[in-house]
């Protein structure tokens, strides 16, 4: 099955970026890592990171033509803010998980609230990049059971 890995703002800095809060992996060693697990257990995964809010409403819309059965999203501070996102994914129906590196409950009062966690299969934060890799394993036990 086809894979979606949606990343947010500012994950393009990644290794770079607040690296106490997101760890030394960049978004490229995730990636490729995810990619490989899923290709492993015969699943294509394809990833997409935007800072713009309207592209990655935009590769929501695309998963629902191109047969993605499930998504990865860690929509960064989008999370927080973006109803035009959540809508988004309410449209197309595809399953997701909300994914981040940071225990946002643990941050900031406005990282608490996400406008994707009641409509999202689960979440999964605070493991840093094994965050994706959880939600990884999560999406691979999924299309398992559903195959069988
Ligand atoms: C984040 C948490 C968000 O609050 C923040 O705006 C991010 C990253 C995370 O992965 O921990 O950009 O989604």
């Amino acid at each position: 099955a086809k894979i979606l890995v949606l990343h947010g703002p500012n994950l393009n800095l990644l290794g770079a970026r607040e690296p106490e809060i997101y760890g030394r992996e960049t978004l490229t060693d995730i990636n490729q890592q995810l990619a490989g697990r899923a290709q492993a257990a015969g699943h294509e995964l394809v990833w997409f990171q935007s800072n713009a809010e309207h592209e990655l409403i935009g590769r929501v819309h695309q998963a629902r033509d191109d047969g993605t059965a499930m998504i990865l999203c860690n929509a960064g501070a989008f999370t927080h803010t973006s109803i035009a996102l959540r809508d988004a994914f309410a449209a197309t129906a595809i399953p997701f998980i909300e994914v981040h590196l940071s225990n946002v409950f643990a941050r900031e009062p406005f990282r608490h609230h996400s406008h994707l966690s009641d409509i999202a299969v689960g979440v999964i934060c605070g493991f840093g990049g094994n965050s994706y890799r959880l939600a990884l394993d999560a999406t691979l036990q999924r299309l398992q059971t559903a195959a069988t």
